[in-house]
């Protein structure tokens, strides 16, 4: 069984022909909202792959944002640990999609600014604790080290990128994290598996967007190719792979199978509008990786591994 421990937000999203530079107005067409939030998101792609049993602690105002959340969130499955300070918003994103499926995302932490290392439930059945930054650092912390010493599995998706004191590094086992998010993490020149090396976590998972992702567990390095989708919004991604990657670890799955399985549902994500409306069910994944054959040839992991330095 999962815990997720993170944000919940409702996202405004507008396409646009390209994101808005600064001092720039860019008129855009469509205007949707979508439940989302990192930590949402990604309890949703851990309920929705293989039926992980996968349980929810956050934060929700008491106003008009929190029901489709809770909807969308309960619709998938998810058992929810639900705090609800008072006189608090729910938390808001506001996302610009431009016509290359690229995002821009500003988020207004509303509720989820209130998680207190008091909140976090008894973690007996739990074997693995997922968590995000869009909640305060003191609480992912504390709940990171109780963690720790009930023996549960802390994968921490270093998400947005912000400094991390060695303590919390400390008691990470599975860190995921994009490449930007890695070289702020570890302020590195050089390659990727430099990178990968650096950090004193067991295992460490890099995700390359369209090339796909590497990865180290102790010493040993593992690479994934991405799956060629027609993209049309990236938003969630990276939380889709979260989820189904630890939704993957939890039922004891081999780290390569696990990337592969992560890999294959963040690519069905981008072919769908929305953050959590587009995370692929275990059915939908089961029938992508049924169509799709060897997704890329020899030449296409070779440029992975060299762009990685691992080749
Ligand atoms: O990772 C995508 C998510 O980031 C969006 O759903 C938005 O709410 C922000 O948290």
């Amino acid at each position: 069984m999962v815990l997720v421990a993170g944000s919940a937000n409702l996202d405004f999203v507008v396409r646009a022909p390209h994101i808005p530079a600064p001092g720039e107005t860019v008129l855009g067409s469509a205007f949707q909202t979508f439940a989302g939030g990192k930590g949402a998101n990604q309890a949703v792609a851990c309920a929705r792959a293989a039926g992980v049993a996968t349980h929810m602690l956050l934060a929700l105002g008491d106003d008009a944002f929190a029901p489709p959340i809770e909807a969308s969130l309960q619709g998938a499955g998810v058992v929810l640990h639900t705090v609800r300070p008072s006189g608090v918003a729910t938390g808001s994103a506001f996302v610009c999609v431009d016509d290359q499926a690229e995002n821009a995302i500003t988020v207004a932490p509303g509720a989820n600014a209130c998680l207190t290392a008091a909140h976090l439930p008894p973690l007996s059945g739990y074997s693995h604790l997922l968590m995000q930054l869009e909640i305060p650092l003191a609480s992912v912390t504390a709940y990171a080290l109780a963690a720790q010493a009930a023996g549960v599995q802390v994968v921490l998706n270093a998400a947005p990128a912000q400094p991390l004191l060695p303590a919390l590094l400390a008691t990470v086992d599975v860190l995921v994290v994009n490449e930007g998010e890695l070289r702020a993490l570890v302020g590195m020149q050089g390659s990727i598996a430099d990178g990968l090396a650096h950090l004193p976590c067991p295992s460490v998972v890099v995700t390359l967007g369209a090339r796909g992702c590497v990865a180290r567990v102790g010493s040993t390095f593992y690479a994934q190719t991405g799956f060629d989708v027609l993209a049309v919004d990236t938003t969630g991604a990276g939380d889709t792979f979260c989820g189904a990657l630890v939704a993957a670890l939890s039922q004891k799955t081999p780290m390569a199978h696990a990337l592969h399985q992560a890999s294959a549902a963040a690519a069905l994500a981008c072919t769908r509008m929305g953050a959590q409306s587009s995370i692929p069910t275990a059915r939908a994944l089961a029938e992508f990786l049924a169509q799709t054959l060897l997704p890329h040839g020899p030449a296409r992991m070779e440029a992975l591994r060299q762009y990685a330095g691992l080749a």
